[in-house]
């Protein structure tokens, strides 16, 4: 198992490599929460504050833990006529995530249908995606 010791034992205690001891341990644990800034701030010998706000510059820094998603789209034949297998497409390509093909919710009138964390969406469109899930990334 990797601990967040394990981790910044890896760099030497010189504040050049807070930024790569942070990266680091947003891609090992998903993101650098209050338990690691305080290791971290300890380690390199700065404030907790300096850590988040060395965080806080970086997009691929996240200091929340960031949400679970699961995202279904329905591949059964109307969602299916109506481009479900280009939405599944869109979202695999444009957002690194393996969609749950699922069969028919019975609201096939208003396909193609995608569930996200059990939320369902009608009519989703490959750019309607993106303003649904900004909602959960
Ligand atoms: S075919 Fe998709 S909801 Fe029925």
């Amino acid at each position: 198992m990797i601990t967040i010791q394990n981790i910044i034992l890896e760099f030497e205690p010189e504040m050049e490599n807070l930024l790569p001891a942070l990266k680091k341990i947003s891609a090992v644990f998903g993101y650098v929460g209050e338990k690691e800034a305080n290791v971290l701030a300890d380690y390199f010998g700065v404030p907790e504050s300096k850590v988040f706000e060395t965080a806080s510059f970086y997009d691929e820094i996240k200091t929340e833990k960031q949400p679970e998603i699961l995202i279904q789209v329905c591949n059964s034949a109307n969602c299916t006529v109506n481009d479900s297998f280009s939405i599944i497409k869109e979202i695999e390509n444009s957002f690194k995530i393996k969609v749950q093909e699922i069969s028919c919710l019975g609201r096939c009138a208003e396909g193609p249908i995608m569930v996200v964390n059990g939320k369902i969406y009608e009519k989703v469109t490959k750019s309607s995606v993106h303003s649904i899930l900004e909602e959960y990334l």
